[in-house]
């Protein structure tokens, strides 16, 4: 098999996360997340990470040549090499031709970009919910996904905190931030025959099952 390489975008709170673990987990490719490694970088308090917060804490994007420079690294490490699942990058139509032409540079292609739909009004509920082990960022939901103990991760037994940024006025903000720079990238990978649109709104199961079927079915595409 060729190289597999998966874009998932949707809002925030859509789901992408809690799907890019489970794919990783069906293809043994790494789930990178520009959040979480972003956040990583806030706790050791990186140069980075000092000048990403405050955009991370008011809903706003961090700029795109900080974000590009580290996803660009985070792809040429070995354990990419056979693909990769990307949660929340690109976001914006210059980190998508950025992506394009690193990729270019190294010979590989995008097998699909996934577009993880739910409307706003459940994205909120879902935010509100989130709750993530502080040690290694495990996902729950406190209605949709409890843990077997309230406050406890079932993985490592860590504490579940709630994320700085899900506090509902940065949730509206970050909502709006989505549909206005983030939301032009499905005519962008439309436009190149890449985008499948996933209903986002069943069960993590249900969500699971569309996105095999999608990423079947571009594979099958890739192969003619
Ligand atoms: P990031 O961490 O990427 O946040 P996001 O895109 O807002 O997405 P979330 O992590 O909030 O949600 P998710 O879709 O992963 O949902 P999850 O699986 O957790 O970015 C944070 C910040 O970093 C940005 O605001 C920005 O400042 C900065 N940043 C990051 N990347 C950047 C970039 N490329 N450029 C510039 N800035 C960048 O699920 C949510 C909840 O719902 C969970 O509790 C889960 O259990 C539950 N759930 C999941 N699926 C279902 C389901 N099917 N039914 C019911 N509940 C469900």
């Amino acid at each position: 098999m060729s190289d597999l390489n998966l874009i998932l975008i949707g809002p925030p709170g859509a789901g992408k996360g809690t799907q890019a673990d489970r794919l990783r987990q069906n293809f043994g490719i790494p789930f990178i997340s520009t959040g979480d490694m972003l956040r990583a970088n806030v706790k050791q308090g990186t140069e980075l990470g000092k000048k990403a917060k405050a955009y991370m804490d008011s809903g706003g994007l961090v700029p795109d040549d900080l974000i590009v420079a580290m996803a660009a690294q985070r792809l040429e490490q070995d354990d990419a090499r056979d693909g990769f699942i990307l949660d929340g990058f690109p976001r914006t139509t210059a980190q998508a031709e950025a992506l394009d032409a690193q990729l270019r540079k190294l010979g590989r292609t995008i097998t699909a970009a996934l577009l993880i739909d739910v409307p706003d009004q459940e994205v909120v509920k879902r935010i509100s919910g989130r709750r993530v082990c502080v040690a290694n960022g495990h996902l729950y939901h406190v209605d949709f996904e409890p843990p077997k103990q309230d406050g406890i991760c079932d993985e490592d037994g860590s504490e579940l905190i709630q994320r700085d940024d899900d506090k509902p006025e940065v949730v509206q903000q970050r909502l709006g931030v989505y549909h206005e720079k983030t939301a032009p990238l499905i005519a962008y990978y439309d436009k190149q025959g890449l985008m499948r649109h996933i209903d986002g709104t069943g069960s993590p199961d249900r969500v699971h099952d569309h996105l095999r079927a999608a990423i079947a079915t571009a594979l099958r595409e890739d192969d003619v």
